[in-house]
């Protein structure tokens, strides 16, 4: 008999990553930029992978790699590729190397209690979970009643057991001498605990973000939010956006399981810090409540969005009924934890437009009130008169920083804010040495440059020699020239931070596509955009955009600044209302059935109200 030829063992490279530290082993041929999830470390992705935002770049600092590619050179000078400059996602491992990652998103991570997402103090308390202490009789040869009706005669009628917990129940009734407190959600007796826990019931809120999810838990006896905190969608390496995302889940059923592994396993990350920090144990988490836009919805439930991503953009579900977390496959809490997703609006305006309406609690009140969540899609909401009217915009990544050359999270060293006063006066998160921008810094420049004259209304950068006269001189050297046009330099220490011409013309075309939705909106209800009475700035980055700023660029008419809030992540603290309050799940399902969306895509004149908005003045 012929023996088998030995099975050939590929070679593995060793990839090492500074200045973390962290190391993998990959096969040859395997992109940088798996080799470093697969080392534990969390790339930025706006594009995809497809070499077009920059934001993977690194230093190779020894070994064998592949040659820069097209798309590299279009990033780098030269001198920086000799010196070792890469996109981690165009390159590939050709044996060991040692690579320099300036940046690893976990660093984003935070998990201090929230207070900005505290429900008032007015709010009921109707909790999803109803507890009960229960002192039974032991059996006796008169009373032989079976364990279950033992415990469910002390409960109201309509209550039926989970066939999950009747294998431990004798075993359980035994052990605690019969003194247990029941659990029991949305009618069903989920848990049968030992002795008295009724000082021991907890729930999640969970704002599933495109490009972040944050979770809350919360004490549901007292409201108390024990513990909160952030880490990025790890789906952000298929694209900052939810189009790149979907197109990625079309290239096989397998896409789209991963898609849904991913957010889960984000979601399951967070949890196990939240219940390390707090000291809950996990079996104390009896419910969850989740927000998200609607193809984070979909792809958390493992259900495709193709159809959300083209005319007429329909969702398979809105609204769903109270479900294990054994379903989502998470494994950080009990598989019989229940979860529940507030209700989604239309395609593109999700359960976390829901979440911002309850918050705010916009649909109260007299006057034209309008709740706008700037992120990487700009969902709003006018009330007016007991109509709330919706539409969402597709702002992309720039308002977070994403699409932007220089453009960062709010990490030490992102230029936060800027003022334009004689000279550049800049802060730096930390006071750290400036090394990019984010958000609110950028809007911030944008704004004083359009102040200036230094943009001017088309957008442009001017040319030193065309500026208005009264730029000052130390303002006017920061502008300089390149082949791809004017620049300005915000900060020149070490590296230097610049504006290009490109990330003004993407904030131009992000403040354009909401400032365009606001109009539509008001011309919907019979005024004109300056008839507001009321502007609320919602999301973890429109929260944090100065006001004054966002009427600057002109994404926000020219209403009084004091008709302008913040009203911080309102769409999680909606999420939270709802874990706490049934009555608030029931008003968001309600609100939610009345909400009229308009569709701006093939609104009629959408691309006329476009157009003008996207001019600077
Ligand atoms: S350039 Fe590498 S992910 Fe965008």
């Amino acid at each position: 008999m012929k023996a088998n030829a030995p099975t050939e063992i590929p070679e593995k490279a060793r990839v090492t990553f500074q200045p973390s530290g962290k190391e993998t082993r990959v096969l040859e041929h395997t992109l940088i930029s798996d080799a470093a999830l697969d080392a534990g470390l969390r790339i930025e992705s706006v594009c995809g992978g497809k070499g077009t935002c920059g934001k993977c770049c690194a230093r190779i600092v020894q070994g064998e790699v592949s040659e820069a590619t097209s798309a590299e050179e279009k990033f780098f000078t030269p001198e920086e590729l000799n010196q070792g400059m890469c996109l981690l996602c165009q390159r590939r491992i050709l044996g060991d190397a040692v690579v320099s990652i300036d940046r690893d998103f976990e660093a984003t991570r935070d998990y201090a209690p929230d207070k900005g997402a505290l429900p008032e103090a007015s709010l009921e308390l109707d909790s999803h979970v109803a507890k009960t202490y229960l002192e039974l009789d032991p059996p006796t040869i008169k009373d032989q009643q079976p364990d279950l009706e033992r415990v469910l005669n002390f409960l109201p009628d309509q209550v039926a057991p989970d066939p999950e917990i009747l294998s431990a129940l004798p075993h359980r009734l035994r052990k605690s001498d019969y003194l247990v407190t029941s659990v029991v959600i949305n009618g069903r007796l989920m848990a049968i605990e030992k002795g008295n826990t009724l000082k021991q019931c907890y729930g999640i809120a969970v704002d599933v973000g495109t490009t972040t999810v944050a979770a809350y838990l919360v004490d549901l006896g007292t409201s108390e939010i024990l513990a909160s905190g952030s880490l990025g969608n790890r789906q952000d390496r298929y694209g900052a956006d939810v189009i790149s995302r979907i197109s990625h889940t079309q290239n096989g059923p397998e896409k789209l399981g991963h898609m849904k592994e991913l957010v889960v396993q984000t979601i399951d990350e967070i949890v196990g810090n939240l219940l390390e920090i707090s000291g809950v144990d996990s079996r104390n988490i009896y419910i969850v409540s989740i927000v998200g836009n609607t193809v984070m919805s979909h792809f958390l439930m493992g259900v495709s969005a193709e159809h959300i991503a083209s005319a007429p953009f329909v969702p398979v579900f809105s609204r769903l009924p109270i479900l294990t977390v054994e379903s989502l496959g998470l494994k950080s809490l009990t598989p019989q934890t229940r979860f529940f997703l507030l209700p989604n609006i239309a395609g593109y305006v999700g359960a976390d437009t829901a979440g911002m309406i309850l918050s705010t609690k916009i649909y109260e009140g007299s006057g034209t009130r309008l709740a706008i969540d700037i992120g990487t899609n700009g969902e709003m909401v006018l009330a007016l008169k007991g109509r709330l009217l919706t539409c969402s915009t597709a702002a992309g990544p720039a308002f977070e920083g994403g699409s932007i050359s220089q453009g960062m999270r709010a990490e030490p060293g992102a230029i936060y804010a800027v003022r334009l006063d004689g000279d550049v006066l800049l802060k730096s998160v930390d006071n750290q040495p400036p090394k990019g921008v984010c958000g609110s810094g950028f809007v911030d420049v944008i704004s004083e440059m359009v102040r200036l004259g230094i943009i001017n209304r088309m957008g442009r950068i001017v040319a030193p020699s065309d500026c208005p006269d009264g730029v000052p001189p130390l303002v006017k050297r920061r502008i300089t020239q390149n082949g791809t046009g004017n620049r300005f330099v915000l900060s020149n220490k070490d590296h230097g931070v610049i504006l290009t011409q490109k990330d003004v013309s993407e904030l131009q075309l992000a403040k354009g596509a909401i400032r365009a939705g606001i109009e539509i909106l008001m011309e919907e209800v019979g005024l004109s955009a300056g008839d507001l009475d009321q502007v609320l700035l919602a999301g973890a980055f429109g929260s944090g955009l100065r006001a004054g700023s966002l009427k600057g660029i002109g994404l926000l008419p020219n209403v009084p600044l004091d008709r302008i809030s913040s009203v911080g992540n309102a769409a999680g603290k909606g999420a939270v209302m709802a874990l706490l309050s049934r009555k608030q799940k029931a008003l968001a399902e309600k609100v939610t059935k009345v909400c009229e969306h308009v569709e701006l895509s093939t609104h009629k004149r959408f691309s006329e109200k476009f157009a003008r908005a996207l001019l600077f003045d």
